[in-house]
């Protein structure tokens, strides 16, 4: 017999008929007339099925009241309407069959309830509950709804590579790869030989951003995204950073700031719809246990116009409204967390796309405005995350490029078709990445980022 997802079997109008369902028992009871009831939970929702098991069966007393959490079984039965209350119905058994058992002695997911910090410790077996299943099916929503989101407007989706020669980000928080023993690197008369022996015959990382490679096939191909993982060795032991995260990158030929932040806007508006809608089960039960208010926040960005505002006049702000920052805002350096948060949370109360940027704060990729003092950068904040989304209008004009590379610490000669791309054909465009981790963290409300990726990486942990 066809074995049924357990969403499929609660979305069904009619209550008859037989049933074949698997999964882990979530919870046993039994009830003195001699019957057990167990929650049975296969992944494929948040609900569990209600399975009744009556004390006929052949290995009731052997099995079925040994059942414990954590255990796996494959249930047979008849799907009728239930008559306890929190469900409209269940499954009769006629048979369980045990998968796997789980001793409860060990088993670390009982009936007692175990904090994040616990269940990082076991990331293997955290998406057995109820946080980890809800989370890792709206993560799969909102990365089904970004390719969707651009398919729909006619962009290619790329891959760019992992491994890469290249800074983008220019802040040198970056994983080497190489093939070298421990002895490491063999060093040459000048540094460039350092790694002429080692497996690519140069030095090589895994990539920040595949911003730069996005960039050479948006001019050739007009729209583009990438969403891949990205890795950054920065030491940040924050709720909002981890050293692998992924980031989904578009990229688009012809397009100004402008358009790059309408298209942002655009972007977060659609992914909160689509959360909203496809998610409702697991959305309740963020709002109720995790994060009250969750849906309203979600329901305001995606209906809500973004505070525009240049990164001057957010620097003005925050100098005038007088709260007492851990760091003062100073214009020149980049603005702290704690900036950030208030201008979305108070200042703006919703979210805020911010604009032009001092040049000597932005890599050199970032088009120099008019002003020659700022760059055409922008950042969209959120309220509870602060930063999500980084992009800019690229410098698409040769001799300012390489202006910005010389003024950076960038060498040319290690970006040489980077430079070509200005060298032929050169046109306006711009892109931005959206960190896909902390737009899970928005859209559930979960506090650490560590517990929006299935395992994380951050500084001293790599354990899974
Ligand atoms: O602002 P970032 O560094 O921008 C770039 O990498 C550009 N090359 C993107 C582009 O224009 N194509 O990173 C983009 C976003 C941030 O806004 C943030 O949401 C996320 O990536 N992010 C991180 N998320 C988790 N952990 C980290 N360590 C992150 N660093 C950045
Ligand atoms: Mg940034």
């Amino acid at each position: 017999m066809q074995r049924e997802l357990i969403r499929a079997v609660l979305e069904r109008q009619v209550l008859r008929g037989t049933v074949r369902v698997a999964g882990w028992v979530r919870t046993r009871r039994d009830s003195k007339a001699g019957v057990s009831f167990v929650a049975l939970n296969d992944g494929s929702c948040f609900q569990n099925l209600q399975v009744v098991a009556p004390d006929n069966l052949d290995n009731y007393a052997s099995e079925v009241r040994r059942l414990h959490p954590g255990c796996s079984i494959v249930v047979t039965g008849e799907l009728t309407p239930s008559p306890g209350r929190g469900q409209d119905r269940e499954v009769r058994a006629s048979q369980v069959r045990v998968l796997g058992w789980a001793d409860p002695e060990v088993y670390p997911l009982g009936k007692q309830r175990v904090s994040f910090e616990r269940l990082r410790e076991i990331a293997h077996l955290r998406p057995r509950t109820n946080t980890f299943g809800a989370v890792t099916r709206v993560r799969n929503c909102l990365a089904r709804s970004a390719h969707r989101f651009f398919q729909e407007r006619a962009f290619y989706y790329i891959h760019t590579p992992i491994i890469t020669g290249s800074d983008c980000e220019g802040a040198g928080a970056l994983f080497r790869v190489t093939t070298l023993g421990p002895e490491g690197a063999n060093p040459g008369e000048h540094g460039a030989d350092l790694y002429r022996g080692d497996f690519f015959g140069r030095q090589t990382f895994l990539t920040v951003s595949g911003q730069l490679e996005a960039e050479a096939y948006a001019c050739a191909l007009g729209r583009v995204y990438t969403f891949g993982p990205t890795f950054r060795a920065e030491d940040s032991n924050t709720r909002r950073h981890l050293a692998e995260f992924w980031m989904i990158e578009p990229e688009v030929a012809f397009a100004d700031l402008n358009e790059n932040a309408d298209l942002a806007c655009d972007f977060l508006r659609f992914l909160c719809n689509a959360v909203l809608e496809e998610c409702s089960d697991d959305l309740a039960f963020f709002e109720e246990r995790i994060a009250p208010g969750v849906m309203d926040r979600l329901q305001s960005v995606a209906t809500s116009d973004f505070t525009r505002m240049t990164y001057t006049e957010a620097v003005d702000l925050l100098a005038r409204d007088g709260h007492r920052f851990e760091f003062s805002p100073k214009y020149g350096c980049d603005l702290q967390s704690e900036h950030e948060r208030y201008l979305t949370e108070t200042a703006c109360n919703g979210p805020v796309v911010l604009t032009d940027y001092p040049r000597e704060i932005k890599p050199f990729y970032m088009r120099v405005n008019e002003d020659d003092r700022t760059v055409a950068a922008m950042d969209v904040l959120l309220p509870g995350v602060g930063e999500i989304i980084g992009g800019s209008q690229r410098e698409e004009r040769l001799e300012m490029l390489l202006v910005r590379m010389r003024e950076t610490g960038v060498d040319p000669d290690d970006y040489q078709w980077y430079v070509d791309l200005r060298r032929f054909g050169t046109v306006p465009h711009a892109g931005f990445g959206l960190g896909f981790e902390r737009m899970i963290q928005f859209a559930t409300g979960m506090a650490n980022i560590r517990d929006v990726i299935p395992f994380p990486r951050t500084p001293r942990n790599a354990e899974f």
